[in-house]
């Protein structure tokens, strides 16, 4: 057992994985609990891949991507934030949480902290523990009509091991939008204290009202200042399975990227990347249309789920999830394990998000809406009888 490091044996599924787990065959049950809607990748996409794949794209290829793929961010950058980035700034390594761990990997040694706007997707804080960092929970606040990021809070957790913070907006699981100014703010105090910021906005396109895409990292960050801005093909277009993301980087880490995504996955798979580029250049009436499918959406939840006397619910201004405080609420798996194993709705354990959401559970909207009504409908009568 010696050579084992016990960080790696000490790893733990997450709170969405312990509650689906057993429940994974159940055909009854709705699954509100990962990071997807139930829409395959639209046709347009498919189709490119398989011209691709007929075509003999089977071969390794550049490992920070094909190029006509990296041709097409960064016409895609441009046309949706009007922003020229440089080509040797854009990496495309496999899938966006791939992008997370190279990031990771650019920046910690071991001991290093990393400072986590919370709630997170639980994968961060794990990519952290992994590379033998340390996560430190910052937790946004919850106001009384949105969620608030307070940086007073922030720099005071700034210490001498601190090397990044992580910041995801859209976020899962909030759905707060972080705006420009709070943008400015943050990157400002990375650069007086010398630290490397980390912004995940794989959910850009996911917005209900204001600007879309979401306000970018991209249009405040200098070409070679230690700013990650993270993204990908998932949850704009539909694309999970395709395991398909970006990330635009310090453009002196061209070379290390080039090294860092051989040794990782050693590009991403070559015909997949055909059909991220059709999703760039034909999706945006895929987007259109399912950005109003989720807001129709997130209209439900608020009106089913938010006005429950047990439920406080600050309403998602983008991405796909909401993440409600249940009143009494100590013990977030196990109410996630009763409700599914009760009424068959699958949703995440707060408790997962970071320190301070016990009291929460997640549940994705992106399903069709005449299903996410029954399950909001169980989680209501659930809610009626519980504890
Ligand atoms: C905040 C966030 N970042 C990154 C990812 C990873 O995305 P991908 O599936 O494209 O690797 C997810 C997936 O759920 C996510 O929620």
């Amino acid at each position: 057992m010696k050579p084992l490091r016990p960080e790696i044996l000490a790893l733990e599924p997450s709170g969405i994985m312990k509650v689906a787990a057993d429940h994974l065959d159940d055909p009854e049950v709705i699954p509100l609990w990962f990071g997807e809607s139930d829409i395959v990748t639209p046709a347009f996409v498919r189709e490119a891949a398989v011209r691709a794949l007929e075509a003999g794209k089977t071969f390794y290829g550049p490992t920070r991507g094909h190029v006509p793929v990296r041709e097409a961010i960064e016409r895609y950058l441009h046309r949706v934030y009007g922003i020229a980035v440089h080509p040797d700034r854009i990496t495309l390594p496999g899938s966006t949480m791939l992008t997370v761990m190279m990031t990771c990997q650019c920046i910690l040694r071991p001991g290093d902290e990393v400072i986590l706007i919370s709630p997170y997707w639980p994968n961060i804080r794990t990519v952290v523990e992994v590379l033998g960092g340390v996560p430190i929970d910052v937790r946004l606040e919850e106001g009384p009509e949105r969620w608030h990021l307070d940086l007073g809070r922030v720099e005071a957790a700034i210490g001498p091991r601190t090397k990044a913070i992580y910041v995801n907006s859209p976020s899962n699981p909030t759905g707060w939008i972080m705006q420009p100014h709070e943008q400015r703010a943050l990157l400002e105090l990375c650069r007086e204290h010398g630290l490397a910021l980390v912004a995940d906005e794989v959910y850009h396109r996911n917005v209900f009202e204001g600007p879309d895409p979401a306000p970018s990292f991209l249009a405040l960050a200098e070409e070679d200042e230690p700013v990650f801005v993270l993204n990908g093909f998932s949850k704009a277009w539909a694309m999970t399975g395709w395991r398909l993301g970006w990330m635009v980087h310090p453009k002196s880490l061209a070379t290390p990227m080039r090294v860092l995504s051989e040794v990782n996955n050693t590009g991403a798979t070559s015909f997949a990347q055909y059909g991220g580029i059709a999703a760039l250049e034909q999706g945006e009436a895929f987007v259109a249309e399912f950005r109003e499918r989720t807001r129709h959406n997130r209209d439900l939840v608020m009106r089913i789920l938010g006005t429950h006397p047990r439920v406080r619910l600050l309403r998602p201004e983008g991405a796909f999830y909401a993440f409600p405080r249940i009143e009494g609420l100590a013990d977030s798996l196990a109410f996630c394990r009763r409700l599914v194993a009760e009424e068959k709705v699958g949703t995440a354990a707060g408790y997962t998000f970071g320190r301070g959401n016990e009291s929460h559970i997640r549940l994705c909207f992106a399903i069709r809406p005449e299903r996410l009504e029954i399950a909001l409908e169980r989680i209501r009568d659930f809610l009626d009888r519980w504890p």
